[in-house]
């Protein structure tokens, strides 16, 4: 299994493989303020839910320590506003984002002074080793529930990058588990969905699991329903950006056409997510905020412009499927069938 370094603590300042020039160049990028780590969530250097929770926690850490080598501030919470608040800013719809700041945030008073960068750094560490976990635990409840299909290899259909350059390195959600099902023994076969505009499943997904040397086969999305009406789809598995407390869950754009059409041709639809994705506070999928990203990003392919001059271009760059139409939601704490408001509540409470 290979592992990147998605957002890693080196050489004392946060390091972040450049996923905007996958699967052509592995390089790596250095990041040494707050203001610098906003700016390479916003340009996608980092990208997927969990990943960018653990980038922003690196981010803090590393506004900290840039702080402090000019003098321990009056007040710690006044000198990181600004960073914190571009961090807040980069992207709306990944909560983890937000549910990274909320745990960072509190260190800031209830630490000594002098301890801060260190503590923040220790906080950031916690949450990339505890994404870690998560993953392998995801990837091992969602093998479990995935459908029995005899002597014939399994074949899951995935959206986006959910894997691990999405989230710490390790493993991924919806491709933790299918990771999960390849080391339970199951032949397995991934159809991945290019996911245009940003093409992570093309660049990213294809990539790493060819990488781990799994069976993947590429798509376009429009191709997705002919697959399913097929019959050559046997379970469709995404990850997701945030999940509302009634289990209606946003993922990247053209998800929700996957769940319609899982559904009409009764294939199971599994959503794979950490408790960190999970926003308790945003009752249903209406609530969840959809980012809209530059027009470029569908005029241009590869820097060069395929559309017509002066066309009028929408850009949203998530989509929310109902509950309703998703079989499994699994998370670290195991697999939910029919993930309902009761069921979502239980995760937190006992
Ligand atoms: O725009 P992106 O690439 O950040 O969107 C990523 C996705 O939609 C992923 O499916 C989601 O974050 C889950 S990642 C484990």
């Amino acid at each position: 299994m290979n592992t990147f370094e998605v957002a890693v603590w080196a050489d004392g300042h946060l390091r972040m493989l450049d996923q905007r020039v996958l699967p052509h160049e592995e390089v790596s990028i250095d990041f040494f303020s707050a203001e610098e780590t906003a700016r390479g969530i916003r340009d996608m250097v980092v990208r997927g839910a969990p990943a960018i929770g653990c980038a922003t926690a690196f981010g803090v850490a590393v506004e900290a320590f840039r702080i402090a080598a000019q003098g321990i501030p009056a007040s710690w919470p006044d000198a990181m506003a600004p960073g914190l608040k571009a961090l807040e800013e980069s992207r709306p719809t990944a909560v983890n984002l937000r549910w990274s700041l909320e745990r960072m945030r509190p260190l800031l008073v209830s630490t000594a002074p002098r301890e801060v960068p260190q503590r923040l750094l220790a906080e950031a560490q916690a949450i990339l080793r505890e994404d870690h976990e998560a993953c392998l635990q995801m990837g091992r409840h969602g093998a479990a529930v995935l459908p029995d299909t005899g002597n014939r290899p399994l074949t899951i259909m995935t959206h986006c990058n959910a894997g691990a350059l999405a989230t710490g390195g390790v493993y991924g959600t919806a491709l933790g588990v299918i990771r999960g099902a390849v080391d339970a023994g199951r032949k397995v076969r991934v159809i991945s969905c290019e996911t245009r505009p940003f093409l992570q499943g093309a660049r990213l997904t294809a990539w790493e699991l060819l990488k781990d040397g799994i069976d993947t086969t590429l798509i376009t999305d429009n191709m997705a329903a002919h697959l399913m009406s097929q019959g050559l789809i046997d379970v469709v598995v995404v990850g997701s950006d945030r999940v509302a407390a009634n289990g209606d869950a946003a993922n990247k754009i053209g998800t929700l056409g996957h769940a319609i059409c899982a559904q009409r041709y009764r294939i199971p639809f599994m959503v794979a997510a950490p408790l960190s994705t999970i926003d308790m506070k945003a009752p249903d999928g209406s609530h969840i905020p959809i980012e809209e990203r530059p027009e470029t990003e569908v005029t241009h392919i590869g820097g060069k412009r395929i559309a017509a001059l002066n066309v009028t271009v929408r850009n949203p760059a998530f989509d929310v499927t109902p509950a309703e139409l998703i079989s499994w939601f699994v998370s670290e704490k195991g697999a939910m069938e029919r993930p309902s408001l009761e069921k979502m509540r239980s995760l937190f409470h006992g």
